[in-house]
């Protein structure tokens, strides 16, 4: 697989505090790489870089590069209003705006200049359809986005986020406010999304990583310890701390 981001000697300090040491990961096209590790390790400060989210935290500075496609997204001039629509991102709460399920598709593509009511309709569809929510909304996209269920609206957060037609997605712990059923769809989502898109998801369940991702990134403590194929990193890990994670023996 071709690399679609890359991440080079990577170092992040909000403030004084040094949360991210000596980072390097490559990113490829077309597969979902998991970042795996206990809370407060690194993860979602990482999974914001790619999209330069850290840069509306103040006090938070990187050194560093990070590329998308061999060009580095912290360059001066940069453009990240572009950078984000072709990174774009899924919370770990959904968070719909408080609009109509149409509106909530339409908005991105609005605001990139598309105004024809027909391309509008299309982009919704298509979107939505990818994201497998069409069939439980169709008859009902006048409707509040807020009134639908959590893992409904999560899916139409992801539907919001392919609505742009996005390169990669970034996913913080896209499950881990939603019940079995609804992981479950989101999970195959992935499955189907990464043939199109390049996929980040952090996540705190085990099962969740080893069943969907293709390669797994463990952190601790703002390092990456372990980088490699996700059979590796679950059934042979090189080193004896990703080994204690996995199995569930600490963290
Ligand atoms: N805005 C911020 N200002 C200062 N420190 C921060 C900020 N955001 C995160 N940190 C610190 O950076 C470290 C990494 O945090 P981060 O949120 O990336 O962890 P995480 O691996 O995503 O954890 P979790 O699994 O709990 O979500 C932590 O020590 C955290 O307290
Ligand atoms: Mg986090």
């Amino acid at each position: 697989m071709q690399s679609k981001m890359n991440v080079k000697d990577l170092d992040l300090y909000y403030g004084d505090f040094k949360a991210l040491h000596n980072i390097n990961l490559d990113i490829r096209e077309n597969e979902i790489l998991s970042f795996i590790g206990p809370s407060g390790c690194g993860k979602s400060t990482l999974l914001k870089c790619l999209n330069r989210m850290n840069d509306l935290v103040v006090g938070c500075r990187i050194d560093g590069d990070i590329t998308l496609d061999g060009e580095d997204i912290y360059a001066k001039n940069y453009d990240v209003n572009k950078l984000r629509k072709r990174v774009g991102m899924v919370f770990q709460q959904p968070n719909p705006f408080p609009m109509s399920i149409y509106e909530n598709i339409a908005y991105g593509p609005k605001t990139h200049g598309i105004k024809n009511k027909a391309e509008l309709d299309e982009i919704v569809e298509s979107s939505l359809k990818q994201a497998a929510i069409w069939d439980e909304v169709k008859d009902d996209l006048k409707k509040s986005a807020l009134s639908i269920s959590g893992g409904q609206q999560q899916r139409l957060c992801i539907a919001r986020a392919i609505a742009v037609n996005p390169e990669v997605i970034l996913m913080d712990e896209p499950t881990s406010a939603l019940d079995p059923i609804s992981t479950g769809k989101i999970e195959d989502l992935a499955q189907e999304l990464k043939e199109q898109y390049t996929i980040v998801i952090v996540t705190h369940n085990m099962q969740q990583a080893s069943r969907i991702s293709d390669k797994t990134a463990f952190f601790l403590q703002g390092i990456i310890v372990e980088y490699g194929n996700t059979i590796d990193i679950f059934t042979n890990p090189r080193e004896e701390k990703t080994e204690l994670y996995v199995t569930g023996r600490f963290g």
